[in-house]
């Protein structure tokens, strides 16, 4: 069993992150901006009030924990972009200022920065809208912050190129920096799948130190 502080909990993809981990017998804080959205109702799930901006607030929440894990950002306004590399800095901030003490970092990054068959990136394709573009890069610009710290234990976990609610089937495949396709050319993921090759790393430790992606 882990004790687990949850970045983004509400979202599409950390709220299938938490069920995944409570119905394993993980011990969930979810760290939500507003305590209004999530009840601290279910066996294991704990609930305190943070910002994964503030650096302070990300030590608090990783005191005594074993990991923190966010799955922050979302949806199609600023806000998005504006959010992924300055979590990650905050989470990195965060995470440094508890020493020795700091628990493993494993955040929800994008599939933008995977090589193609082609041997370019998902986001040399042409014709991306530019609001996507945009996100892509802002994960590449955490990865790269990432690929620069040693000092905390972080995991970077890019999904497939299409992530949505779905089946939790239980199986996936998994890389390290290539777009993962299956056999009809689609690169996808449900959420809940992802959400157990998360926890599947947290059980046992594969990718300590980069990143690494999810498909079928
Ligand atoms: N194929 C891909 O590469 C791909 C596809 C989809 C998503 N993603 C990435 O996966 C991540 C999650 O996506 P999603 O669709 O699950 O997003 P979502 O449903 O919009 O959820 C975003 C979550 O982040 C939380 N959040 C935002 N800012 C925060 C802050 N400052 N402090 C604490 N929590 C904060 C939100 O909390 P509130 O409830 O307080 O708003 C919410 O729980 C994003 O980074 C997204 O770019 C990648």
């Amino acid at each position: 069993m882990s004790k687990i502080a949850l970045f983004g909990a509400t979202g599409t993809i950390g709220s299938r992150i938490l069920d995944e981990a409570l119905n394993r017998g993980h011990q969930v804080t979810a760290v939500v901006r507003d305590p209004a959205k999530l009840a601290a109702t279910r066996p294991g799930l704990a609930v305190m009030t943070g910002d994964v901006l503030d650096p302070a607030s990300v030590a608090d929440a990783a005191q005594g924990q074993d990991v923190v894990l966010s799955a922050v950002g979302g949806g199609d306004g600023p806000g998005h972009v504006a959010t992924i590399r300055p979590a990650a800095e905050s989470l990195v901030a965060g995470l440094r200022a508890l020493g020795d003490r700091a628990p493993r970092l494993i955040t929800v990054g994008g599939a933008g920065s995977l090589r193609t068959a082609d041997g370019r990136q998902v986001w040399d394709a042409e014709g991306l809208p530019e609001a996507l573009l945009q996100i892509m890069h802002a994960h590449g610009d955490a990865l790269d912050f990432y690929r620069t710290v040693s000092d905390v234990r972080w995991t970077n976990c890019s999904p497939a190129a299409t992530i949505a609610p779905g089946e939790r089937t239980g199986t996936y495949r998994n890389a390290i920096d290539d777009l993962i396709v299956d056999a009809d050319g689609q690169s996808r993921i449900s959420a809940e799948d992802y959400a157990v090759a998360l926890l599947d790393e947290i059980e046992k430790p594969q990718h300590v130190g980069e990143r690494f992606t999810v498909g079928y």
